[in-house]
């Protein structure tokens, strides 16, 4: 009766262990020996699945923890999605930002390269409105020239336009501060015989004038004036003088120069 008993106990796997067929346990009895080795079997075998039962549980800890993490992809995937979209929207936005602001960047310039030309326009016309007569006459003192000296204009008669006077006063060099083209005009007396002058440009001959002839007698009943005239254009700093190329008296009064912007 009990070995039924113990067969039923007995898991399918360890039935081999259990012989039925052995000698004492034809009439029914267990042995001590027998019982004892069959407890040991027994205990041992609860052993085992307990430490299966342990290493089942172990694997489906890590095979939860597994669909947790497979599990998990989806919604992973999900936020990679969100991410890569948010990323690309971020990125079109500061495309967009680009092209705003370019678009900003090349009308403010345009805007502004418009009105710095009209400024400059408006300040040109004014300029020229300004300064459209340019023009001087200045009158020379009586004073002796020597051959190769330059006659000095300090009375100015009238003057339009023009900023730099002195130097044409001072030294006889009259400096161009508005380019264009100029038409000068001089007229000089003297006494003196085969007195010559030269209206000069950068201190280049532009024209020779002859003022007194060879001439005999009262050199005092031998006053001349020579006019001559010239139209050259005028940059920047260009100069205009004349230039005594003989020994000369300059008669107050009657030796003046003048200069005059015509276009
Ligand atoms: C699986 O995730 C759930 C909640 O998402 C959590 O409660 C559980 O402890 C996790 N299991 C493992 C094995 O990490
Ligand atoms: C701004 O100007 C640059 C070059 O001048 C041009 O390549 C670009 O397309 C312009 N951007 C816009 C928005 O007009
Ligand atoms: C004036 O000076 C120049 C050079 O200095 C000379 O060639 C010329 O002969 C002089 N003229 C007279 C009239 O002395």
């Amino acid at each position: 009766m009990v070995g039924v008993i113990w067969l039923f106990l007995l898991p399918t796997t360890f039935g081999f262990l259990f012989e039925l067929t052995t000698p004492g346990s034809l009439n029914g009895e267990i042995t001590n020996s027998r019982y004892n080795a069959l407890l040991d079997i027994i205990i041992e075998e609860r052993k085992e699945r307990k430490q299966i039962e342990q290493y089942i549980g172990q694997l489906e800890m890590e095979v939860k923890k597994l669909t947790n993490i497979t599990s998990k992809i989806p919604i992973i995937l999900k936020d990679f999605e969100i991410l890569h979209s948010e990323l690309h929207t971020v990125q079109s936005k500061s495309t967009q930002f680009e092209n705003c602001c370019s678009y900003y960047r090349n009308s403010t310039s345009k805007i502004t390269m418009t009105m710095l030309n009209r400024i400059r326009n408006d300040i040109m016309v004014l300029e020229d409105k300004q300064t459209k007569e340019i023009a001087v006459t200045a009158c020379a003192t009586g004073d002796r020239y020597n051959n190769n000296s330059v006659i000095r204009f300090p009375n100015i008669r009238t003057s339009y336009g023009i900023n730099t006077l002195t130097t044409l006063q001072t030294n006889g060099k009259f400096t161009c501060d508005k380019p264009g083209l100029y038409l000068i005009i001089a007229s000089i007396m003297t006494h003196l015989s085969d007195a010559e002058y030269q209206i000069r440009k950068n201190e280049n001959n532009l024209v020779y004038v002859r003022i007194v002839p060879r001439f005999s007698g009262d050199q005092i009943e031998n006053h001349h004036t020579g006019t001559g005239s010239a139209v050259v254009f005028l940059s920047l700093r260009d100069t205009i003088d004349i230039h005594a190329v003989t020994d000369i008296y300059i008669h107050v009064g009657y030796s003046c120069l003048s200069i005059f912007r015509i276009h």
